[in-house]
């Protein structure tokens, strides 16, 4: 049986630290709340004596979640713990994480102390937050640069004065893997009541080690971590959660796990990023939008053939619908053909050759081929009769808090047809318009608006997935536009056409 790795989540402390990265109470308990849902087993919630709003916010998400233990940090200061206790009282399961620095720079330069009043402030902290709770963690901050036998030291005082957790800190992202993993050996092998507390990592990532040290620590006996969504944090980041879990999910020879569910990993990525306004750089390991993107033309052969041949990891288990096959001049005909299909257009060889050869060209003078455009290489060579197309001609829309209302001229066959009608929205009022002159049972099955923050323009992009009703068609509308409005009713109107298509 695997064993049971600990996971702490700082998002909420040390990755708000983060300048711009600021959350309210409400925001703060939806991330609690995505955490607990996750799995994590920590959830770090604030710094209570540093500001009423994280104090709050403590206190909030003591009472909003249910089962994860809620921690807050303190330092080594009488007030700091009297506060955290304070901000924690409603908690269900609780713990104070004060600490120290045991660094050379920190005791002189930052404390200007000396190693053994550090020692003492550290046990004199450590026995007052165990007067309010039982679980007490102790960081070490700066201890990826402190010597391995003071840092010995330390940990043996804090743990006979009652912490039942140590934490490590790199707190400058200083150490090499190799290092950090025999730091935790070192304290193993030499702190004599190491077996009463548990070992936690908290690794920053300012040489891109975070991960890989933290790993370390792990291997070398650390049973939690401490890591944040996306890897935010101060400076570089923190560890990331997704990158952590995921390497012991793909390594499960090692014999370690933990209880995140990772099927829920994106959701919680992505509402990390949207609410901290903090993008995820697109190559991120894990959640990046081309951690499963495959554009290389060798690569979408491999990966059509069998996902196994070019991904460690099936996109499924993190909570992604599936990869993307993302189609560039690189592109072979296997993945242009996948694509196709993907929008409903199916390929004798012959033909697909000629679709390619377009495509070839277009792909050359096009960085990104998005599916509207692959709709028009495949309309071209189908010589699809556009006569009988709906066309969009003049689109009017009144929108307010109490009903809206829409005026639509479409063409069809060369005639102006026009209709108004209501409805709860502006696109809800002009699909409405149109389903009214059109003689179909169409239900809107998907509805998708994505903003294209790439390229020049900055325009919003409608996805629309229609079923009609007699027939069970279903075919995809997209289109792409300035005005969202304009672009639903457009992408509403493509797909319409489109089962016109089917039906020829
Ligand atoms: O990096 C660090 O040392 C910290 C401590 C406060 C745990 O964040
Ligand atoms: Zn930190």
């Amino acid at each position: 049986m695997a064993e049971r790795l600990f996971v702490f989540d700082t998002t909420l402390r040390d990755g708000e630290q983060v300048p711009g990265c600021q959350l309210n109470t409400i925001e703060k308990i939806e991330v609690a709340r995505t955490l607990e849902a996750l799995g994590v087993d920590v959830i770090e919630a604030g710094f209570p004596i540093s500001s009423p709003g994280d104090f709050n916010s403590v206190r909030e998400i003591s009472k909003a979640v249910t089962w994860p233990t809620i921690c807050a940090l303190t330092r080594s200061v009488e007030k700091d713990i009297e506060v955290a206790a304070d901000a924690l009282k409603y908690a269900k399961s609780k713990r104070i994480h004060t600490g120290i620095g045991v660094s050379h720079y920190h005791i002189k330069y930052k404390l200007k102390s000396t190693p053994e009043k550090i020692i003492e402030r550290a046990v004199a902290a450590v026995k007052y937050a165990k007067s309010f709770v039982e679980q007490v963690e102790f960081y070490a901050e700066d201890a990826g640069r402190a010597e391995n036998e003071y840092l010995a030291r330390v940990i043996e005082s804090v743990i006979a004065a009652g912490a039942t957790v140590v934490n490590i800190p790199d707190t400058t992202g200083y150490c090499l893997p190799y290092e950090y993993g025999a730091k935790i050996k070192y304290l193993i092998e030499n702190v004599s009541n190491i077996h009463k507390a548990i070992i936690s990592t908290h690794c920053h990532n300012d040489l891109g080690m975070a991960t890989a040290n933290t790993l370390a620590g792990v291997l070398n006996g650390a049973r939690q971590v401490e890591v944040t969504i996306n890897g935010i944090g101060e400076r570089a980041g923190n560890t990331s959660l997704e990158e952590v879990a995921m390497a012991l999910k793909c390594h499960k020879h090692l014999g370690i796990d933990t209880n995140i569910n990772s099927k829920k990993i994106i959701e919680a990525s992505r509402m990390v990023s949207n609410l901290m306004n903090m993008p995820v750089q697109p190559n991120k390991a894990i959640v990046g939008r081309n951690a499963f993107a495959h554009s290389s033309g060798i690569h979408q052969d491999g990966v059509l053939k069998h996902r196994e041949n070019y991904e460690i990891i099936d996109p499924k288990d993190i909570g992604l619908e599936d990869s993307a096959i993302v189609l560039t001049a690189r592109s072979g005909r296997a993945a242009l053909k996948h694509r196709l299909e993907l929008l409903g257009y199916v390929f004798e060889q012959e033909e697909l050759d000629k679709v390619y050869e377009e495509f070839l060209k277009l792909a050359d003078s096009k960085k990104d081929i998005r599916d509207e455009d692959l709709l028009q290489l495949a309309g071209d060579t189908t010589g699809q009769n556009s006569m009988n197309k709906i066309k969009l001609k003049k689109l009017q829309v009144l929108s307010g808090t109490l009903i809206s209302t829409a005026v639509v001229v479409i063409e069809v066959g060369g005639e102006e047809l026009t209709a108004t009608a209501t409805g709860n929205g502006p696109v809800d009022a002009a699909v409405a318009a149109i389903k009214s002159l059109i003689n179909r049972k169409v239900i809107i099955q998907e509805f998708l608006i994505q903003a294209i923050t790439k390229g020049s323009n900055d325009v919003g992009r409608v996805h629309i997935q229609l079923l009609q009703e007699d027939s069970n068609i279903m075919v995809h509308g997209f289109s792409a536009n300035t005005d969202i409005v304009r672009a639903a009713v457009e992408a509403f109107i493509d797909g319409i056409n489109k089962m016109a298509g089917k039906e020829d």
